[in-house]
């Protein structure tokens, strides 16, 4: 296998095909054709992702998740990314419980390796319905995510995209979000901040 890297993995915590989904394949994009990253998919859409159950089989046995489901396939993904780009909508002024599970279950990597995340670069997108519909919350909880496992959480930096990139679909899906110029901006000066740490 050739090694990528400076694979980003982009995971779209949204179960449809819309705007969040957009959004993430547009940084995905941007990042390859601008900077020459290497680029991964994934989606939560149509996976079963069964939650964290705390039963500590992780923990105890340091072999992984007992849960045998569609998380397996990005497990070695996690691992073999540099950087991350996690996008999710928001749901009830949050991220989506899907976005959320995915994390939970990232604690038997951790549980397996305590530095498995160690020095990666991660960054966080939230599509909300209304403009201030709990975007900067979503992202908070992806970056505390990122902290809380020695990622390294990254920003677009003050004016434009303080905490990483906020977008607004009017509920629109894909086709609110193609329209949204300034969440888009704000994408593209994430990526713009995570090449410095590209090798
Ligand atoms: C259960 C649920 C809760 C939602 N709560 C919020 C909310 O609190 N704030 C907001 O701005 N939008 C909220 N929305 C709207 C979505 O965030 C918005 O339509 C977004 O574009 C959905 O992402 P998608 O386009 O990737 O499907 C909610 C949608 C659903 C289904």
């Amino acid at each position: 296998m050739v090694e990528k890297k400076n694979l980003l993995l982009g995971i779209c915590g949204s179960p449809r095909k819309q705007g969040t989904e957009y959004a993430i394949e547009y940084a995905l994009n941007y990042a390859a054709e601008k900077y020459g990253f290497d680029i991964e998919f994934w989606s939560v859409r149509n996976k079963k992702i069964n939650f964290c159950l705390h039963c500590d089989y992780c923990i105890r046995e340091k072999k992984g998740c007992i849960n045998k489901d569609d998380m397996e396939e990005i497990y070695s993904k996690l691992e073999e990314a540099k950087f991350y780009f996690f996008g999710t909508p928001i749901f009830q002024g949050n991220l989506s419980g899907q976005l959320k599970t995915v994390m939970d279950r990232c604690r038997a990597m951790v549980a397996k390796n305590p530095n498995v995340f160690k020095d990666k670069i991660g960054a966080a997108l939230a599509v909300g319905g209304d403009r201030s519909g709990g975007q900067e919350i979503a992202i908070r909880s992806i970056l505390d995510f990122y902290q809380q496992n020695l990622i390294i959480p990254v920003s677009g930096g003050a004016f434009g995209a303080n905490l990483g990139a906020g977008l607004w679909s009017r509920d629109m899906g894909k086709e609110g979000i193609e329209k949204d110029e300034e969440g888009l901006r704000t994408i593209r000066k994430v990526i713009k901040r995570m090449v410095e740490f590209k090798k």
